[in-house]
C-alpha cells in the first residue's frame, strides 16, 4: 500500500453492478473501497461478505441508504476520520418502480425513483464534497464523482420505453451531474450508462 491510497466509495454494492465495481476496485493496487450497503452486518455468505472477508484491509462495508441524511453524514465522517479525503465516489444504488406508461404513472413511483435515483446521488455528493475537494487539493485532478445513470434518462432515447418514473429520475440525475460540472470544477463528474446488464 502506497502512502496515499486511492479512496473509493460505491453505493449499492451488495449486488449487481455495485458489487462488480467493488470486486474490480479491490483488485486494483493501493485502493481502499467503502462498499455502501443498506444494512449491516453483512451475511458472511453473501458475495460482498465473502469479498470483505478476503480483503479485510482494503474493503469496508459501510451503511449508506440512498437519500438518508444520517447514513450519508456518518459514512462521510467515518471516511474523513480515517483518510481525510475521497478520490472516487460512485453513486450506483438505484431502483425502478416499474415499466409504466405516462398515463398510469403514480405519485408513489415518481417519488420513489426520484428520491433514490436523483436525490440519493446528490446527497452522497453533498456529504462527500469536502472529502472530494480534499482529494483534489492533495492531488489535483484526482477527485471523481460517477453517477450511474441510464440511457433511459437520455431524452432522445427514452421515447420507446415505458420506464416513465425511472427514465425521468435518470434524466434529472444527468442534469444534476451537469450542475456539478459547472459548480465544482475541481471534481470530474460524469454520468455512466452501464449498458443492459442482467442483474436483479
Ligand atoms: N442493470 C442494467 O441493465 C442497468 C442499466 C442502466 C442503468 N443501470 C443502473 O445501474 C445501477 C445498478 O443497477 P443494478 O442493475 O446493479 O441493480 P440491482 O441488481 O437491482 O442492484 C441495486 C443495488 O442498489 C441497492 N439499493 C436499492 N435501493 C437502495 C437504497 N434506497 N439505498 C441504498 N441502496 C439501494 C440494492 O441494495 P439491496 O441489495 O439492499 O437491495 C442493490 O445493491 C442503478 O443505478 C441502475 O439504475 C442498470
Amino acid at each position: 500500500m502506497s502512502a496515499q491510497p486511492t479512496i473509493c466509495v460505491v453505493t449499492g454494492a451488495a449486488r449487481g453492478i455495485g458489487l462488480a465495481f467493488a470486486q474490480l476496485l479491490v483488485a486494483r493496487p493501493d485502493t481502499i473501497v467503502y462498499a455502501g450497503v443498506r444494512s449491516l452486518p453483512l451475511a458472511p455468505s453473501r458475495e460482498l461478505g465473502v469479498l470483505a472477508t478476503g480483503h479485510p484491509e482494503v474493503l469496508f462495508p459501510i451503511k449508506i441508504t440512498s437519500g438518508d441524511e444520517a447514513d450519508n453524514a456518518a459514512a462521510a465522517a467515518t471516511i474523513k476520520a480515517r483518510h481525510g479525503m475521497v478520490h472516487v465516489g460512485i453513486a450506483n444504488a438505484g431502483v425502478s418502480s416499474g415499466l409504466t406508461p405516462v398515463l398510469q404513472t403514480t405519485a408513489a413511483q415518481m417519488t420513489t425513483d426520484f428520491y433514490i435515483n436523483s436525490y440519493g446521488p446528490l446527497l452522497l455528493l453533498q456529504r462527500c464534497s469536502e472529502l472530494l475537494l480534499a482529494a483534489h487539493a492533495a492531488s489535483p485532478g484526482s477527485a471523481k464523482f460517477v453517477a450511474v445513470s441510464s440511457v433511459l434518462g437520455q431524452i432522445t432515447e427514452a421515447s420507446n420505453f415505458s420506464w416513465t418514473a425511472y427514465g425521468a429520475s435518470k434524466a434529472a440525475l444527468n442534469v444534476l451531474v451537469k450542475k456539478i460540472n459547472i459548480e465544482m470544477p475541481q471534481v470530474t463528474a460524469f454520468p455512466l450508462h452501464p449498458g443492459t446488464v442482467g442483474t436483479e
